[in-house]
């Protein structure tokens, strides 16, 4: 087994990476839409009670693994207890479902992107009537760009490209470098679109709407959307924390680094619901639809239409998708480069091809999902909807239970004690609840989210 000797290079870099890959899609059009659904900010306290209460521990949980075992996600389970082979099952597990979330996360990568170029070609808003409602006009627009065969491809094609770039330029000049840029970038536009929304007529009643509890509306399902949201948006039980802990310096500060990453996606979630609710409420497009694809591809576009220089705010808007969505793929993809690296003794430039070609054709095929090959699916949905449903309901659920149990139960007891302590230099009065959690609250809540499909 090699030995990793790859660290970021700052305590600002690894931060801006972690952050880089916690704050997706997920927090950005995924968050908005089951809010919605979910009571407002009801769930919005729901999450944070979910971010806090499980996310932030089992996050610790995936460091600690990852540093101590300095490799691989794979390698980790095999070093940390060299006599319990079967554990690293769910280190297996964990590589299996990053690639195969890489493979329909490029494809929606690859929207952003061609959203992006068509808002700075000005296509995007070539044909809008400016008189009344367009919403028919960009839902035309979003079945020319990703209900067709050949743009989308392109584009797919195009961002697992730029995701390649980055994997082969390596953890510190290509990860930490690009993280570092491109961070403080989202939090800017974010902001600035924060500052529009607030202005617009009307943001009073969307703001209230997003902030104003509706508690009749939660109920246990409210809580199963809220823990699966919770672990979707840290990027729990992908491996990817576990395979970045392992680029870590000894003296980083594991609970800290936890505390500041979840935080930074619950403000992004926050921010995205301040944007999005006053924006939507303002034009009277609430009924209209904020969930997923519609809300990005033809309520925004829309509410866009309504501003000054449209095609600024989209392009900016746009860039500000395809970040966070690039920052997630590149640390997804991370997790079976390091693989391959490590267990297979490869180069890093071995590696990234050997990934990145196969994942470039499936991504490819998959761009195929909602066009040529919609007539390819397993239990009624297509292969991008199956891919989705398969490892959001039982992949990633399953490993983070694994993840839980092992380090809670197998692995040595000082393991996350000496990790959360860097070795006891300092005491941690979280170590005994977090302990505890990994034990017993989460194993049990996540074993509920999984069964809870069937009864
Ligand atoms: N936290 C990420 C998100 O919110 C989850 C993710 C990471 C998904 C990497 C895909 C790839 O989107």
């Amino acid at each position: 087994m090699s030995t990793n000797a790859t660290q970021f290079r700052s305590k600002i870099g690894l931060i801006a990476a972690t952050v880089g890959s916690a704050v997706g899609l997920g927090n950005i059009w995924r968050f908005p839409a089951v809010a919605q659904e979910n009571g407002g900010s009801a769930f919005l306290l729901v999450y944070v009670v979910c971010v806090l209460l499980l996310g932030i521990p089992v996050m610790v949980a995936e460091f600690a693994l990852g540093r101590a075992g300095r490799t691989d996600v794979i390698g980790a389970f095999a070093r940390v207890t060299p006599r319990r082979r079967p554990w690293a099952a769910v280190g297996v597990l964990s590589v299996l479902t990053s690639a195969l979330i890489a493979v329909f996360y490029l494809v929606v990568t690859g929207w952003t992107v061609e959203y992006l170029w068509q808002s700075l070609s000005g296509d995007l808003f070539n044909g809008v009537s400016h008189t009344g409602s367009d919403v028919g006009y960009f839902h035309a627009k979003m079945h020319d760009y990703i209900q067709t065969d050949r743009l989308p491809m392109i584009f797919t094609v195009v961002a697992a490209t730029m995701n390649m770039g980055v994997l082969l330029a390596g953890v510190g000049k290509g990860i930490e470098r690009l993280s570092n840029v491109l961070m403080p970038l989202l939090f800017v536009l974010l902001g600035v679109f924060c500052v529009v929304s607030l202005t617009l007529p009307g943001a009073s009643e969307g703001l209230e709407f997003f902030f104003k509890p509706d508690f009749s509306k939660v109920t246990a399902s409210t809580w199963l959307a809220g823990l699966g949201q919770a672990f979707f948006s840290l990027s729990l039980g992908m491996g990817i924390l576990v395979t970045y802990a392992a680029y870590y310096p000894a003296r980083t500060r594991l609970v800290r680094t936890a505390i500041i990453v979840a935080t930074c996606s619950v403000l992004v979630a926050i921010m995205m619901g301040v944007v999005i609710f006053p924006a939507v409420t303002s034009f009277g497009l609430m009924d209209h639809g904020i969930a997923g694809t519609t809300l990005v591809f033809v309520t925004l576009p829309e509410v866009f239409t309504y501003l000054p220089a449209s095609s600024l705010w989209s392009s900016m808007f746009f860039l500000l998708l395809a970040i966070a969505a690039l920052t997630s793929t590149v640390s997804i993809t991370e997790v079976a480069t390091r693989c391959l690296q490590d267990r297979l003794g490869w180069t890093r430039r071995r590696a990234v091809w050997s990934l990145m070609l196969p994942l470039i054709v499936l991504s490819g095929i998959c761009s195929l999902s909602f066009s040529s090959l919609d007539w390819l699916t397993l239990g009624g949905l297509n292969m991008f909807n199956f891919l989705d449903y398969l490892t959001a309901d039982f992949m990633l659920p399953i490993a983070s239970l694994g993840l839980c149990l092992y380090v809670g139960w197998v692995a040595p007891r000082k393991l996350l004690l000496h990790e959360m302590t860097n070795n006891g230099k300092f005491r941690s009065l979280l170590y005994k609840p977090v302990l505890l959690i990994i034990r017993y609250l989460a194993p049990v809540l996540i074993a509920l989210v999984l069964i809870s499909p069937f009864i």
